[in-house]
């Protein structure tokens, strides 16, 4: 983390994100002034050591896109059991995150501000992570702009690596065109088994939390689609 607090992220010739311009707040850098030292990590520091990081070992959730961070918030507060990994690339929603989380003493959270495709390459073990989430991903509507969708055959089998065997990959989308084209890719996708046993979309887990972008969805009378997909075989 250099001293602007900027995403950090490697060159690469298709982002499933775009840097918003525009300053920080003297709110925004406090919170961060404070708080990243508590919660930030670096892409640039390598394998992330549950250890190190959390002071134990415990079943770990990673949430790719928290936005403005509160569901994840809400979510580490409800099972203190878990230890979360946030990835953002959007550094007011990082500062909230870590904000609001410090001020409510939250013990079990880590936050990259960083483009989640690097994260997991250099910081995050194989077979580690117990669940992990993508809420209301951005749905780049035009078709020009699908190849951005972050929702990928290559994407899923990058995350299948980094799950443990029977750990869950869960998205959710407030787009039904994202949300079938999601269902495609996770039905082709070896080695990943629909937790819904008629194969359909999943009710919505009591474990997520409403999220602020599902909310103004849901205004304009948007449906909302669950998916939940199992890990199945060792690699
Ligand atoms: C539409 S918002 C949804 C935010 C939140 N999950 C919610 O439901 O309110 C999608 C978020 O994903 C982030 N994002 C997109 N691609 C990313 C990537 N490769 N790595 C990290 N964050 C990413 C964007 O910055 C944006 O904040």
């Amino acid at each position: 983390m250099n001293e602007e607090y900027r995403p950090e992220y490697k060159k690469k010739s298709i982002r499933s994100f775009v840097i918003r311009a525009g300053r920080m707040t003297d709110g925004q850098k406090k919170a961060f002034d404070t708080y990243w030292p508590v919660y930030g990590a670096s892409l640039f520091d390598g394998p992330l050591e549950p250890e190190q990081a959390f002071g134990r070992s415990a079943p770990q959730v990673l949430e790719i896109g928290f936005g403005m961070g509160d569901s994840l918030r809400e979510m580490a507060e409800n099972e203190p059991d878990k230890d979360f990994i946030g990835i953002e690339v959007h550094p007011p929603g990082v500062g909230r995150l870590i904000y609001t989380a410090g001020e409510a003493g939250v013990r079990n959270l880590k936050v990259y501000m960083a483009d989640a495709t690097d994260v997991l390459d250099d910081c995050i073990a194989d077979n580690s992570l117990t669940r992990l989430q993508i809420y209301f991903p951005d749905p780049w509507h035009k078709k020009k702009h699908h190849k951005r969708r972050i929702v990928q055959p290559d994407f899923v089998q990058k995350i299948r690596r980094k799950l443990k065997t029977g750990g869950v990959l869960h998205l959710a989308t407030d787009w039904e065109n994202y949300a079938e084209h999601m269902k495609e890719v996770m039905d082709a996708a070896e080695g990943y088994k629909n937790t819904q046993a008629d194969g359909s979309f999943a009710p919505r887990p009591a474990y997520r939390p409403i999220t602020k972008f599902e909310k103004r969805g849901e205004k304009l009378g948007h449906g909302v689609w669950d998916l939940v997909y199992e890990k199945i075989g060792e690699r």
